[in-house]
């Protein structure tokens, strides 16, 4: 039995929790701490059907352009070959498996294990193992050495938008079926017209699991409670126009709230929902409000888009910063947020000072996202004791998955639990009638 067969067996008689409702309204804490949940992951879901975030094709403009990734736990180089075509593979040598590339970025016409010089092209083929052929006679591989068959481990790529994605799985549905209709028009708005650009990166480690950054984005029931900067300064209320959008079998989402005339007057009109909270302090004024102030360089009135796709990436729009977030899983207890914050190649000195200014928004110092890493964190520290029991997701209503026109809600945070579900081949849900709280 192979290491990989042993991991499997083990893994499936361990799975063994319950998933009490068939509408994914309960959720098992085991799945954000559990050790062997993580390992079963990392074949199910990162080396399984799903299309991995790898970077932007603006990053490796050039031939013998490279960047270095991860996918779940898997270090991978990205680069840009001498035909222009992209590929991808490990970042670990076919010899004896050292690290191969050590720099974040850079060009290069090939790379060379520093351990013992084997190299490789651009496409991950091992184009020189140094003393093949030994010495005066002596040392050598042995005749039965073929160097095709000690390739750098290679990912199936594919592009879309500029976006560049890559998958282990050969049966996985192409990448545009994969994202669906919703992504793919909203991958078109943001970086369809013009030529993005990166204009900065942002890395913050979150001590809690990747997965509770995927809830966290496909919730909007937070954004008014938890930051109060959005229900203060009237980025996202509510009140305002917005809501949910699904793709086909719910694994992907998008958030979006809409500016309207009137949004100050609705907004006043939460007071007593607010009020009993205590905690919207009404009369709060930033004494330089000039990043409220930029006006939306779109025209379709568009406040906060936010574009959660399976497993990993997540394309935020909040006011006129664009940015690209990536999921980067070390272990169950802790994640990696990268951050790619994106202009255009056409902006003006005026809109790119503008992108920099509500660039303070988000990130782990932002006005709107510093809570989102602690929330994280104290979800983390209190379910990691509570195995045997599950979280509630019912806000919005129970039952079918399906798309809102309001913000009030956690379906699609269900949707995304589905998918896990069905990606990890957990028992079936429901089976189990022990939620006294009115579970399905
Ligand atoms: S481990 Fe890379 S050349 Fe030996
Ligand atoms: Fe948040």
């Amino acid at each position: 039995m192979s290491t990989t067969d042993r991991r499997t067996v083990e893994t499936e008689t361990r799975v063994d929790f319950v998933w009490p409702a068939k509408d994914f309204s309960r959720v098992p804490y085991e799945v954000f701490s559990d050790e062997k949940i993580f390992e079963l992951e990392l074949d199910r879901i990162f080396r399984g059907p799903v299309w991995n975030y790898l970077g932007l094709e603006c990053e490796i403009p050039n031939w013998g352009d490279y960047q270095t990734t991860w996918v779940g736990n898997i270090q991978v180089v990205v680069t840009r070959a001498k035909d222009g075509s992209i590929h991808a593979f490990e970042n670990s040598c076919a010899h004896r498996g050292a690290r191969i590339v050590d720099n974040v970025r850079g060009n290069t016409k090939r790379h060379t294990c520093p351990y013992h010089l084997w190299t490789y092209n651009l496409t991950g083929e091992l184009t020189g193992v140094p003393f093949e052929k030994g010495h005066n006679g002596k040392g050598g591989m042995p005749p039965c050495f073929e160097k095709g068959d000690h390739n750098l481990k290679a990912l199936r790529v594919a592009t879309h938008g500029g976006l560049v994605f890559g998958t282990y799985d050969n049966a996985v549905e192409p990448l545009e079926q994969f994202l669906g209709e919703h992504s793919l028009s909203q991958i078109e708005r943001l970086l369809g017209k013009r030529k993005p650009k990166v204009i900065g990166y942002l890395r913050q480690k979150i001590p809690a699991n990747w997965k509770l950054y995927n809830e966290n984005v496909r919730d909007p029931y937070h954004a008014s409670l938890l930051h109060m900067f959005h229900i203060t300064f009237g980025i996202q209320t509510p009140a305002m126009a917005g809501g949910i959008k699904m793709d086909g079998d719910a694994k992907n989402s998008w958030n979006h709230s809409i500016l309207s005339e009137d949004d100050h007057l609705k907004r006043s009109a939460l007071s007593d929902d607010y009020d009993e909270l205590g905690k919207w302090q009404k009369d709060l004024k930033m004494h330089d409000p000039s990043m409220l102030e930029v006006p939306l360089d779109l025209n379709d009135n568009y406040k906060t888009t936010i574009l959660s796709m399976f497993p990993t990436l997540i394309i935020g729009q909040v006011d006129n910063t664009y940015a690209i977030r990536q999921l980067r899983p070390k272990g169950p207890n802790a994640v990696e947020l990268h951050i790619t914050y994106l202009g255009f190649e056409d902006d003006t000195p005026e809109q790119l000072h503008n992108r920099m200014l509500s660039v303070n928004l988000i990130g782990p110092g932002g006005y709107i996202s510093l809570e989102d890493g602690e929330a994280l964190r104290r979800v983390q520290e209190g379910v990691v004791s509570r195995r045997g029991e599950h979280s509630v997701l019912a806000m919005g209503g129970i039952g079918e998955l399906r798309d809102t026109d309001h913000l009030i809600q956690e379906i699609s945070i269900r949707g995304f639990w589905k998918h896990y579900h069905k990606l990890m081949k957990f028992p079936e849900a429901g089976q189990q009638q022990n939620d006294k709280r009115g579970a399905q």
